[in-house]
């Protein structure tokens, strides 16, 4: 038996008063719709046909599922009408139908919900929540579900019902295309309900299984700032504590912020106002933080980053960066590199055990084992035209204040003397100092 399911995306969204399409907002990094179907994904269901507006549509090349667009919004009941003339259809087949934004929802409620469909017609998530509410009111006739009245057209008992309709469902498919065929508009919204199909159903003599959610926030839906920036909350305390299970300690969660899918080592500690992101991997026994900011990072064990950035770069074992510095566009550090204060390193290459501990600006580099670079330093890798490259060998002292004209080649052993402008090429083991810097006697 196959599963598709279909996300209902195409709602204009109004509540968010926004350029942007509702489902594209981001959530600790992602877009709210990649959390649907990611749940989607976990569950077991790989075939997804998301119902689109214009502008949705012309983003799903990022999330790997159909688009289908939906030209005039009429309503969920049209949106999965829309979707199912597009999909091939399959007479023994399930569909599920959720909504794009609800990325709070888990892989396990798609699993329940499907399980109850089972050999009946439909099963439809509900959920307890606080009155009053916007949601669809399951109403029940002896235990059973009965039909969804929707808020806007429930009367007064009705909106006394505290069982709200979480807009989650599975359905036999061919029962589901029989049903979605007969939906009218003659409602408050004048649109095609969906939950109409439940009456439609059950009184054709089919069944309709409930299945409450434990957990109302499953069923979240986030219509303006206020409720994606609760939502952002409840994600990132998920975040920190699948991390904090995994054996990472987060001093203060409330003040990290993580992203899905980064890699954190086992005794790693992250100190708070920290935050992590986008596909990082750090090791184990490093400590992060705080107030420092990881993007693209990948770390070796035992490194320590104290009040810095770090932006798409990566750092070997036990290299210890900051407080304060500014590691990006590919700098690539190795292990037991010391990185000071006020350092800014950029598209280099630092072998094992460089220290640059103090007002430095390394920028289109190669730095070889064990050399210093001395306080002040300055690699001039930008013409007015072209970045140009500094290449410094092992062993080297580089002088406090010492200004590079790049492109430029400093030898293994050399050194410069503090305060040195050094506009040429220096031998391995010579001794230059001074502006312009020329060799000094002796070597
Ligand atoms: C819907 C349910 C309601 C339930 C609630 C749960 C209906 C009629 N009502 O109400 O019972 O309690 O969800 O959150 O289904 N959409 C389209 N095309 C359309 C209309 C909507 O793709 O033409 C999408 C929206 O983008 C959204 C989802 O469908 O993701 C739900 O639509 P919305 O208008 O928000 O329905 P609710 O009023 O919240
Ligand atoms: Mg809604």
């Amino acid at each position: 038996m196959s599963v598709r399911a279909i996300v209902l995306a195409a709602g204009k969204g109004t509540r968010m008063k926004s350029d942007t399409a509702k489902v594209l907002h981001d959530l600790c990094g992602r877009p709210m719709l990649w959390y649907v179907l990611q749940a989607l994904r976990a569950a077991g269901v790989a075939d997804i046909y998301v119902v689109t507006n214009a502008e949705l549509q012309g983003r799903m090349d990022e999330f790997n599922a159909s688009g289908i667009l939906q030209e005039e919004q009429l309503g969920t009941g049209h949106a999965v009408r829309t979707a199912l003339d597009a999909m091939k259809p399959d007479g023994s087949g399930r569909v599920l139908v959720a909504c794009g934004d609800m990325p709070l929802v888990t892989p396990e409620v798609f699993s329940a919900v499907l399980a109850a469909a089972g050999g009946n017609a439909m099963a439809l998530v509900t959920a307890r929540v606080p009155l009053p509410s916007s949601f669809g009111r399951i109403v029940r006739r002896d235990g059973g579900v009965e039909r969804v009245v929707e808020a806007r057209d429930a009367n007064a008992a009705e909106l006394e019902i505290d069982e709200v309709n979480a807009g989650i469902y599975a359905f036999d498919e061919t029962s589901l295309r029989d049903a979605v065929m007969r939906l009218r508009s003659d409602n408050a919204q004048k649109e095609f309900y969906l939950t109409d199909t439940v009456a439609d159903m059950v009184g054709s003599g089919k069944s309709v299984v409930p299945v409450v959610t434990p957990d109302p926030i499953h069923a979240a839906g986030i219509n303006d700032r206020v409720e994606l920036a609760v939502a952002r909350q409840e994600m990132n305390r998920r975040l920190c504590a699948q991390h904090m299970l995994a054996g990472v300690t987060i001093v203060d969660p409330a003040s990290t912020s993580l992203e899905p899918e980064l890699k954190i080592g086992r005794d790693t500690v992250i100190y708070p106002n920290s935050s992590i992101g986008r596909l990082s991997e750090i090791g184990e026994r490093c400590a992060i933080g705080p107030n420092s900011r990881l993007s693209n990072a990948r770390l070796g064990d035992e490194v320590t980053v104290r009040e810095s950035w770090i932006y798409d770069s990566s750092a070997g074992d036990r290299t210890m960066i900051g407080p304060y510095a500014r590691i990006r566009d590919n700098a690539q550090l190795g292990a037991d590199v010391r990185i000071g204060n006020y350092v800014e390193v950029k598209n280099s290459r630092l072998a094992r055990g460089v220290k640059a501990s103090h007002l430095t600006y390394l920028g289109d580099a190669e730095i070889g084992e064990e050399t210093n670079i001395g306080a002040g330093t300055i690699t001039c890798n930008y013409d007015g035209k072209n970045k140009n490259k500094t290449v410094i060998g092992r062993d080297v002292m580089i002088g406090s204040n010492t200004s590079l004209i790049a492109p430029i080649t400093i030898g293994d052993g050399a050194l410069t003397g503090a305060g040195s402008v050094v506009t040429k090429d220096v031998p391995a083991g010579k001794r230059v100092a001074g502006n312009p810097a020329k060799p000094l006697p002796g070597k």
